[in-house]
């Protein structure tokens, strides 16, 4: 199961301090071989980071990253090249946050080639707004994320995909068991070999009922992350 811990624009330097907690408790964890734990902190903290988690089998990854393989003149953005020299191997693509602000489809797909090329694992993010839920347009909407998103890449086996219907994000409302058993069941038919990984307000109290949908193989978790006793109590519950 993966653990995927999404800061968004939130920490400071001394937030990577939060991660000994982690550290402490995945080394004596006994089923830590199960656990794939990533951390995707804003860029201004993912080489402190990389450098907390060295020789722990915590990775750590960066919530976007520029369609250009190269260095340019694209002021405020950051390249996967600069993101694994500071330890990066993960990058979330698609992330609604980010979809919010313009990017489209066919740009996810472009980050997503340029991501795999330069050698850093995806964790490509689809879901549907309230609206197109409301009006019943959630595989439309997903099987277009899919499609644009994924177009022409031939080695999607790597690639993470995270459902994170976006009335969920923050909200502290899930959806219904069996809405979100079809809903990965419907993901998971497109796309057979791949990880599908639930997002949206995930908590310790939540916990237990998201891990009764058995076809789930992971997380992406927001405000719960940054809260390591959160983030731990969510990993110790999945495997009670
Ligand atoms: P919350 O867990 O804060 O709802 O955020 C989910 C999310 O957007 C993770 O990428």
């Amino acid at each position: 199961m993966y653990f995927i811990a999404n800061w968004k624009m939130f920490g400071g330097i001394n937030s990577v301090n939060s991660l000994d907690k982690v550290i402490k408790f995945i080394k004596s964890f006994k089923k830590k071989k199960l656990a794939k734990i990533i951390y995707c902190p804003p860029h201004t903290l993912i080489d402190s980071m990389s450098k907390k988690l060295k020789n722990t089998n915590i990775s750590v990854g960066s919530q976007n990253c520029h369609e250009h393989e190269s260095y340019g003149p694209f002021t405020g953005s950051v390249n996967c090249k600069m993101l694994k020299n500071v330890g990066a191997k993960y990058v979330i693509i698609g992330h609604s946050e980010v979809r919010q602000s313009g990017e489209s489809n066919k740009l996810i797909n472009q980050k997503i080639q340029t991501a795999i090329k330069s050698g850093l694992k995806v964790i490509f993010c689809v879901g549907e707004t309230i609206h197109q839920r409301k009006k019943k347009l959630t595989k439309k909407i997903l099987s277009t994320q899919i499609k644009v998103g994924l177009n022409k890449i031939k080695n999607k086996k790597g690639i993470i995909v995270a459902y994170e219907p976006v009335w969920s994000i923050g909200t502290g409302i899930i959806p219904k068991p069996l809405d979100l058993l079809n809903t990965i069941n419907f993901i998971k038919k497109r796309l057979k070999n791949n990880k599908i990984l639930y997002g949206g307000s995930v908590n310790p109290k939540n916990i237990n009922q998201l891990n009764s949908i058995n076809n789930l193989d992971g997380y992406l978790i927001g405000g719960a992350s940054q809260v390591s006793k959160k983030f731990i109590d969510i990993i110790k519950k999945t495997y009670n």
